[in-house]
């Protein structure tokens, strides 16, 4: 059985996956998403992606997605979303990526599934924006701008009230594209400050850490590092209700401690990295994203293709 692994670029987690595929006696074949075509001329599916001939994959694993001009990643996601309607089962998603990479479509769904998340604004209204922050700066919080496809803690300012000083919101044009994402900041309830990544798959919560730093944003990428962290029944539970409310096979929930003792859901990655998260865990992630995918989804698949 041969699978496809779409990704940008190859290195430790597409080698951890295709070990994973080879220990359940499949095969995984990396790709760029960018270099699948459409040719309607061809196949009777109208796809190619190269490495598979005529055939379509059995599955496909989604790695990792290049960024390019709006067309491109069009493109690219169309090639996913036609993979599911001609019965390949994709995870994450082609759905389930857009939900999660769109920042504002994630808050909307977290707010409708009543998952505890801060207050979030999104505006093209600059003139809104600046109100906005005044008022919530009046009110002694600071909101924290963010790129709508940002990812990495890439591009992330905090306006508002930031340590008593007033910080006005920038220009929006260049790095947000003429939006504004605000999002309530949550002050750290410790020093240093920390951020919780929770790993769903399959709708259970399987490993967290902490990712623990001097800086506000906690990613690894920005200079955090991991810790092991207990996954504690409320932390789950919240990591749970986010990956059903956008309807993830598996997602990397980042959360925060928010006020009154509570866990608030900052962000839902529907493409999340996890060789932070291996480092401190003794569970193989990799085998575990694998097995879901056989055993479940694939299976899924195939049942409702003879109903
Ligand atoms: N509302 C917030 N309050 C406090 N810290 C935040 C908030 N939003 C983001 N951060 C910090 O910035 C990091 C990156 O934000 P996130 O929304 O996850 O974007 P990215 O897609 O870049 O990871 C978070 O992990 C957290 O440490
Ligand atoms: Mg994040």
């Amino acid at each position: 059985m041969k699978l496809a692994i779409f990704a940008d670029e190859t290195g430790w987690h597409t080698r951890q996956l295709q070990a994973a595929l080879r220990a359940r006696g499949a095969g995984g074949r990396c790709v760029d998403l960018a270099d699948c075509q459409v040719d309607t001329g061809g196949s009777w599916h109208g796809l190619a992606i190269p490495g598979f001939g005529r055939e379509l994959p059995a599955a496909a694993l989604v790695r990792g997605i290049a960024g390019g001009s709006f067309e491109q990643v069009t493109k690219r996601l169309t090639v996913l979303h036609a993979l599911r309607e001609r019965g390949v089962p994709v995870y994450n998603d082609a759905r389930a990526i857009e939900r999660s990479v769109d920042k504002a479509m994630t808050s909307l769904r977290l707010r409708a599934a009543g998952v505890p998340t801060p207050p979030t604004w999104v505006t093209e209204s600059a003139a809104q924006a600046q109100r906005l922050v005044m008022r919530e700066s009046a009110a002694g919080h600071a909101l924290v701008l963010k790129p709508l496809f940002g990812s990495q803690g890439k591009g992330l300012q905090r306006v508002g009230l930031v340590d008593g000083v007033h910080v006005p919101l920038p220009p929006l044009d260049k790095a947000f594209g003429g939006l504004a994402y605000l999002q309530r900041y949550l002050p750290p309830q410790q020093q240093p400050g920390f951020d919780w990544r929770v790993l769903v798959i399959a709708g259970r919560a399987r490993a967290a850490m902490r990712r623990v730093s001097e800086h506000w944003v906690h990613n690894l990428a920005q200079g955090a590092h991991s810790q092991e962290a207990e996954l504690t029944p409320a932390l789950a539970s919240v990591a749970e209700a986010a990956a059903r409310a956008l309807e993830m096979d598996y997602a990397g929930v980042d959360l925060m401690p928010g006020p009154g003792g509570t866990v608030q859901v900052i962000e839902v990655n529907g493409v999340a990295a996890w060789q932070g998260l291996q480092r401190v865990t003794p569970f193989n992630i990799a085998r575990a994203l694998v097995d879901d995918l056989l055993d479940r989804k694939l299976a899924q698949a195939a049942g409702s293709l003879q109903a």
